[in-house]
This record gives structure tokens, sequence and C-alpha cells, in this order.
């Protein structure tokens, strides 16, 4: 009777909601917010790939090159255009209206976007562009069906098609996979790890505090464990005399 109480609840629980939601797999991003030199390469793409359409509207530019450890000169020769100052946002300069005109879209401020979508799903979708000429800007996107976003890194990446699930009834089949058809400037392991570290940094992004709560606490473990020890030998020789 308890198993079958417990498999109910199981059954019931979120998570196992959430896992047989419709949708293709996730790729696992494997990223690693300890490696410095990912976060910074992730920052130098996504300033150069990505900042010209999307905003990071939270996050300042020299508040990354202290969490990255990036210093003054490299972030004014890598990281920042035109007049933008150090302490200024990381924003870009289109106007509202003319991202509708252009995508018919907003374009999101991706700031917190791996907090709402999650580091596999950004990193999975940058990988799932497809060839659909019936798009505006000819790719379509296995995790975001009809996406209006160009695939602005296919010169690296290359040329993927769709894979149909032919199987399935149906007038429309189904599309159920991407293939690399033509390789880019990258070879798909290049590729690869360029998308980790753009999903990186974009973690980062989304919580910078991470990194620092993480080395504070180590401090306030061991700190603890030295409480600890005072606490135990303060008990012993409280009660050294009672026993
Ligand atoms: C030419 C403009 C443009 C560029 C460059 C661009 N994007 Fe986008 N992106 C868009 C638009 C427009 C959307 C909204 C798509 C929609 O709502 O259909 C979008 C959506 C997204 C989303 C999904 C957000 C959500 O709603 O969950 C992610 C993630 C994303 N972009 C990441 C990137 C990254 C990373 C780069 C740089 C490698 C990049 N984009 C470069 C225009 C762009």
């Amino acid at each position: 009777m308890r198993k079958l109480i417990i498999a109910a609840l199981l059954l019931l629980s979120p998570t196992v909601l959430l896992a047989n939601a419709e949708g293709p797999a996730l790729q696992s991003s494997n990223i690693d917010l300890h490696d410095q030199a990912s976060l910074q390469r992730g920052a130098k793409y996504f300033v150069n790939y990505c900042l010209g359409c999307h905003s990071l509207q939270y996050m300042r530019y020299n508040r990354l090159a202290k969490d990255l450890g990036i210093d003054e000169v490299t972030l004014r020769e890598n990281l920042l255009f035109g007049d933008a100052k150090p302490g200024a946002l990381m924003e870009n300069a289109m106007r509202a209206d003319d991202q509708l005109k252009w995508f018919g879209v907003v374009v999101p401020d991706l700031t917190l976007v791996t907090r709402w979508r999650s580091p596999d799903w950004v990193y999975t979708y940058l990988k799932s562009f497809y060839v659909d000429s019936t798009r505006p800007y000819g790719v379509n996107n296995l995790m975001f069906p009809l996406v209006a976003m160009p695939h602005g890194l296919s010169n690296l990446q290359g040329v993927q098609e769709p894979v149909f699930d032919h199987h399935q009834a149906g007038a429309t089949p189904v599309v159920v996979g991407v293939k690399l058809v033509k390789e880019g400037l990258l070879s798909p392991k290049e590729y690869d790890n360029m998308v980790r570290d753009i999903t990186a940094f974009l973690t980062y992004a989304g919580e910078p505090i991470q990194l620092e709560r993480q080395r504070l606490g180590v401090y306030v473990l061991l700190f603890l464990g030295f409480l600890f020890i005072l606490a135990y030998l303060m008990k012993k020789e409280y009660w050294k005399d009672i026993h």
C-alpha cells in the first residue's frame, strides 16, 4: 500500500509532469562557471555576435570585467564599442519599433534567459537551427518552432537540415532532429565549445553573485567547522566534573 501511495505521489509530482512534457531532448551544456577563460570567451562572443540585437540590461561592463578578471585595457579594446563607458549597462541602440518591423517581435533581453529556460536549453537552442525556406530569415529552430531570430552563427556552424519523422500519421511530417549537411568555418566540436562558452557566460550573467557566493560558502563552512571544534572542547570542559 505504501509503495502504491509513493508511486501515486511521484506520478503527480511536477518534475515527472515536466519530464513528460513534449519537446525535443535537451543536450547537456556541461558548463563550468569556474572556468574563467571560458566565461571570458563567452563574453567576447556575446558582444560580437549577440549584443547587436540582445541587450543584457542588468549587467554593467565593469562588473563583468571585475568578476571575470578582465583588465581595463582588454575591456576597452575587446568589449566596449563606440563611446560606451565601462560603467554603462550592456544595452544596445536598437529601438523597439525597429525590432518589431524587422523581426515581428521585440528582441528579448537575455540577462535572465538561462533562468527562465535553462543553460541546457540555451545550449541546445543554439545548436538547433535548420534551413526552412518558408521562414523570413530562411531558418527555423527545433527548440523554438517558428523562431524570429536569424541564425547569426551559421557561417561558423554550417548548414543544418531538418530530420523528419515520417512514421507519424498526419499530412505534414514532424521535425524531430537536425543534421549537419555542410560544415562551416568551425568543426562541430569547435562550434560546440563556442556555444558552451556563450551559455556559460549567460549563466554567469543571470546570477553574477553565484561565483562569489560559492567562494564565501567555503569560508562559512570552514568557520562553522572551527566553531564546532571550539564548542566541543568547551562542552568537554564544562561537563568534565559532572560525570
Ligand atoms: C539579428 C538579431 C539577433 C541576433 C544577432 C541574435 N538574436 Fe537571439 N533572438 C532574436 C530574436 C528576434 C529573438 C526572438 C525570437 C522569437 O520570439 O521568435 C531571439 C531569441 C533568442 C533566444 C530565445 C529567447 C527566449 O524567448 O527564450 C535566445 C536564447 C537567443 N536569441 C540567443 C541569442 C544568442 C546567444 C545570440 C548570439 C550568438 C543571438 N541570440 C543573436 C534576434 C537575434
